[in-house]
């Protein structure tokens, strides 16, 4: 239904964004709950079963890798995604302009004007910076209706790694309205 993106009764988060932001690392440090300087290109596709998640339902986590991966094989993911993640670096500026000059355009491209799949926004390495850019992204929800919600992070300290996960998987069970954030409904 309109309300639910979760196929099959499971979650399917997807991460893209650009290079070397620390998609990998995301998904590295959430599994094994520490950093590792060496991950490789691309995650293996990842499913976190449901008694381990917090709202009980088996979730997938898709590692994108441009490295890897062709377009199609991006756009094949984009259709097949529950919620997707756009991951950008916090000290790299160019990895956030890409945000509204690629991929928020391309997923309108692909998913059409008025998809409803869930975009969340995820600042990673916050542990490399003193300041937030919450402030820099937050205009974008009022040009994209579909996002949910901007998070920071790092992969590195393991700092809000696995409730940007939580979040993802909320905002695909209980859709809201983008005046309510998801960590305050319980
Ligand atoms: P691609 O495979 O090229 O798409 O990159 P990716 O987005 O998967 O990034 P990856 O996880 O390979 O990380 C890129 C680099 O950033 C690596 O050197 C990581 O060790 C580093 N890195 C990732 N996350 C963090 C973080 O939270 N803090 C810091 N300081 N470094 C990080």
């Amino acid at each position: 239904n309109d309300q639910s993106h979760a196929n099959d009764s499971t979650v399917r988060i997807l991460l893209v964004g650009e290079r070397e932001v620390g998609k990998t690392s995301m998904i590295y440090s959430l599994v094994f709950e520490e950093f590792d300087e060496e991950v490789p290109a691309k995650f293996e596709e990842i499913t976190i079963p449901a008694e381990v998640t917090p709202v009980n339902i088996p979730t997938v986590i898709v590692d994108y890798s441009a490295q890897e991966q062709s377009e199609k094989d991006l756009y094949e993911e984009l259709q097949r995604a529950s919620v997707i993640c756009i991951v950008y670096a916090i000290d790299n500026e160019v990895t956030i302009d890409k945000i509204s000059t690629y991929w928020l355009p391309l997923i309108h491209q692909r998913l059409g004007e008025n998809h409803s799949i869930p975009i969340i926004l995820v600042g990673n390495k916050s542990d490399l910076v003193e300041y937030s850019s919450i402030d820099t992204v937050l205009p974008l929800m009022n040009q994209y209706k579909e996002i949910e919600i901007c998070v920071e992070c790092s992969a590195k300290n393991l700092d809000n790694l696995s409730e940007i996960f939580y979040y993802a998987q909320k905002t695909v069970l209980y859709p809201v309205t983008p005046i309510y954030y998801p960590e305050e409904r319980e």
